[in-house]
């Protein structure tokens, strides 16, 4: 039984049991329902008090049910109309996250009882909903409606002595059962009247109509993709409404969202992030290494940005050079960097000086010795690297991890090198690391079961989006960016210019195109990744592949910071540049590309994005990573791709896998497969002929 009505102290106590955070799923509503009319039969009962078992009150509405095509929240918008109607008093007591649904249950509750340190939020916007089971219409009866609007459109929460403040909750007490008990207690000796929300009429004012108009307008012009922020802002202007009236409002808006591809991809991106980390074969008990102390090698733009993710968790971290100006420029921008946030407001003085008080500088890496883990970031060349893992492997506890953050290189090589292969692990961040969400936990072909739990557990204690990726060139993310980048470029070759090219993604929601993306990442550095790659003989023997990243690099244009790359720039703004043209039209001579005077919009997005989608197929068969939704994860996380598409995988899906595989055909065709660049993936077309979906792939084994 996932709901049980229990008597206590001559009162009734409704309480959910339904792990792991009390999700009022289908069956939970039809048990509400059934402990309802127990509770109407037993007369006897003075009042009755509606709690939740386990770590949290109800944290929302099951969102998996939401994909039911015949999903309504009319059944639990009845119960909680029953709830409101009792002529007993209820209270919820209120514990953990009370967020969604939850939170619409305990308005409908004619109290709340709270214990300290509860959370309050509606955050259904963040999956691209409103509140569906009459948020947008009790809590503006509740606290006002611009309130109410504040928190429905930010999804952001309130803790108890806010909700406490705000009216939201009566009480906050130490324990909310007890507290709730003595409450409706209370209301029965006293004859409390009992306040219903939904009787509760908002007096007309000009004034706050005119502001919740103005709300509306600003959120069609600031978010014309996100339907949920303007649709939050009707529902909560009818609430000024008849409840009923309201009611339907919030209902007909609520369809129209969870119907909306923009919801439905926010909601598989809402369990991806929790799926990736599930490790196939990697039991949830393993023991993990302790660490207590973390090692950086190499102090350069990846090195101080990876040790401040320490440093915030209250890690004592030592940073390694071999270079005194490095270090010196590490310390002075990783202290100016907390500086400003102190000076936002972000973190406090005290904290500044705590932080860098744990960070440690030395030339010499014995002082590695001790470390728990070293992640070494030194430049990405193979033989220094290579040379560094050997002195790791030697110098390092035989207990500690050793980490690389290669982007391309081979980690299993590098973890020969150390002599000591089963405690090394890639951590492939990305740039600036203490920002970006995205870690690449890469898993070697010999990584210990406890290393890779320990790193996850890590990533997760330093607040990042952790993927894993098994050993290929680029893993995940890279190697999927090297063929958007490369037909990015063909396309350049054969007419079309940076900013067609970028204004085409970026339509589809990308946060930039890939001309502006490597001219602010540095063409230097993807040039120079391209040139190693060549060496090593992982690229297509064809001089025209990246052709033109290489003639960026070679005449100097490495993007934003030397003022030209793909642009020229003047400040940050990105402007055409007529030499890249002419860079262009030389390569296409050289090469034997034909150019054409106009390429559409159609063929820019499906050459950029459906050869990706196609290499995260072959990621996914080939077994780097465990599940199509890791894929998507890796994409919403680290490059921009639009959450609301869901990841490139997702989007696949929503168009279609065989439209998908047919115009790859297509493209085979009219260009002439070179390299066998078009050539679908066996998996692609499988799951296109069985008509299942990739995003929902798990890695075949
Ligand atoms: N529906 C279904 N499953 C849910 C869920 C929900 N609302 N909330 C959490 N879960 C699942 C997670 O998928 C995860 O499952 P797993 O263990 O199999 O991966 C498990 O519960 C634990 O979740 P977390 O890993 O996120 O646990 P945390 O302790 O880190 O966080 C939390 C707990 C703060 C409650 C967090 O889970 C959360 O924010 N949940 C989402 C809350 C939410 O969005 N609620 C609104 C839903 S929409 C709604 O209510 C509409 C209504 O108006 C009709
Ligand atoms: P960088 O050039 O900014 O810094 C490298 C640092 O390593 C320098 O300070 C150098 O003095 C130091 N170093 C070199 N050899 C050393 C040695 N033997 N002992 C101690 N220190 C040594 O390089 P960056 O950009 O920080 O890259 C580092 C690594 O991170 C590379 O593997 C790169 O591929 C990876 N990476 C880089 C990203 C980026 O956007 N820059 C993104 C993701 C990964």
């Amino acid at each position: 039984m996932k709901v049980r009505l229990e008597a206590r102290s001559g009162l009734g106590v409704i309480v959910i049991d339904h792990p792991p955070v009390n999700a009022i799923s289908a069956d939970v509503v039809a048990q509400l329902g059934q402990a309802l009319d127990a509770w109407e039969a037993r007369t006897e009962l003075a009042a009755l008090v509606i709690a939740c078992d386990g770590r949290t009150f109800a944290a929302g509405g099951d969102i998996a049910g939401f994909d039911r095509p015949d999903f309504s929240p009319a059944p639990f918008n009845g119960i909680l109309a029953r709830i409101e109607a009792q002529a007993r008093p209820v209270v919820a007591a209120l514990h953990g996250s009370v967020l969604g649904g939850g939170f619409e249950l305990a308005l409908a509750c004619h109290g709340r009882v709270a214990a300290d340190g509860t959370r309050f939020g509606f955050p259904e916007v963040q999956l691209g909903l409103l509140p569906g089971s009459l948020g947008t219409q009790r809590l503006p009866r509740l606290v006002g409606p611009e309130l109410a609007l504040d928190l429905i459109s930010s999804g952001r929460t309130l803790g108890s002595a806010a909700a406490l403040a705000a009216g939201i909750v009566d009480r906050v007490v130490p324990d909310a059962l007890a507290g709730a008990i003595a409450l409706g207690e209370e209301w029965v000796r006293t004859h409390c009247s009992l306040r219903r929300l939904s009787v509760v009429r908002i007096a007309p004012d000009e004034k706050l109509s005119r502001r919740l108009e103005a709300a509306a307008a600003e959120a069609c012009d600031r978010q014309p993709s996100n339907p949920a922020a303007v649709a939050i802002v009707r529902a909560v202007q009818a609430s000024l409404l008849p409840f009923a009236e309201g009611e339907a409002i919030e209902a007909s808006l609520f369809e129209a969202l969870r119907t909306s591809p923009q919801s439905q991809s926010l909601r598989h991106l809402f369990f991806a992030r929790r799926s990736t980390w599930k490790i196939p074969g990697l039991s949830r008990d393993i023991r993990h290494r302790e660490l207590h102390s973390i090692g950086v090698l190499g102090a350069g733009t990846m090195g101080r940005g990876i040790a401040m993710n320490f440093l915030n968790a209250g890690l004592p971290t030592r940073l390694v050079d071999a270079s005194q100006a490095a270090l010196d420029t590490a310390v002075s921008i990783i202290r100016s960097l907390y500086e400003a946030s102190a000076a936002k407001g972000r973190i406090s003085g005290t904290e500044v000086a705590a932080r860098m008080a744990l960070l440690h500088t030395d030339l010499g890496d014995a002082a590695l010795a001790d470390c728990d883990l070293v992640v070494e970031a030194v430049y990405e060349d193979f033989a220094l690297k290579q040379r560094v893992c050997e002195r790791l492997g030697a110098l390092c506890r035989p207990d500690a991890i050793i980490a690389t953050n290669t982007s391309t290189l081979d980690v299993d090589r590098l973890a020969a090198a150390t002599g000591r292969p089963r405690d090394v692990v890639g951590m492939h961040f990305f740039s600036p690391a203490h920002v970006m969400k995205l870690l690449e936990v890469v898993r070697g072909r010999e990584t210990a079961h406890d290393v890779l739990a320990t790193v996850m557990a890590l990533a997760r204690r330093i607040g990042k989006t952790a993927v894993v990726s098994g050993v290929c060139y680029g893993f995940i993310g890279n190697r999927m960016a090297e063929v958007y980048m490369r037909e990015a470029e063909f396309l350049l070759m054969e007419g079309a210019s940076p900013a067609q090219v970028d204004a085409a993604v970026e339509a589809l929601g990308m946060a930039m195109g890939p001309c502006r993306m490597l001219d602010l990442a540095g063409v230097d550095v993807g040039a120079r990744t391209v040139i190693e790659y060549a060496k090593s003989g992982g690229l297509p023997p064809d001089a025209s592949y990246r052709a033109l990243v290489r003639a960026l690099y070679e005449s100097g244009r490495h993007g934003q910071k030397t003022g030209a790359g793909y642009y020229r720039y003047e400040g940050r703004t990105a402007l055409p540049d007529p030499e890249t043209e002419r860079i262009s039209i030389e390569l296409a001579a050289r090469h034997g590309i034909a150019r054409r005077p106009a390429i559409d919009e159609r063929e820019i997005v499906e050459r950029l994005l459906y050869p990706m989608i196609n290499e995260g197929a072959k990621i996914l068969e080939e077994g780097i990573a465990c599940r199509g939704s890791d894929i998507d994860v890796v994409w919403t996380a680290g490059y921009g791709f639009p959450a609301q598409r869901g990841g490139p995988l997702f989007m696949a899906d929503s168009i279609g896998l065989h439209e998908v595989a047919q115009r790859l055909q297509h493209y085979a065709k009219a260009r002439g497969n070179p390299h066998g660049y078009w050539t679908t993936s066996p998996l692609l077309d499988k799951l296109s002929v069985e008509g299942r979906r990739i995003s929902s792939c798990e890695r075949p084994r």
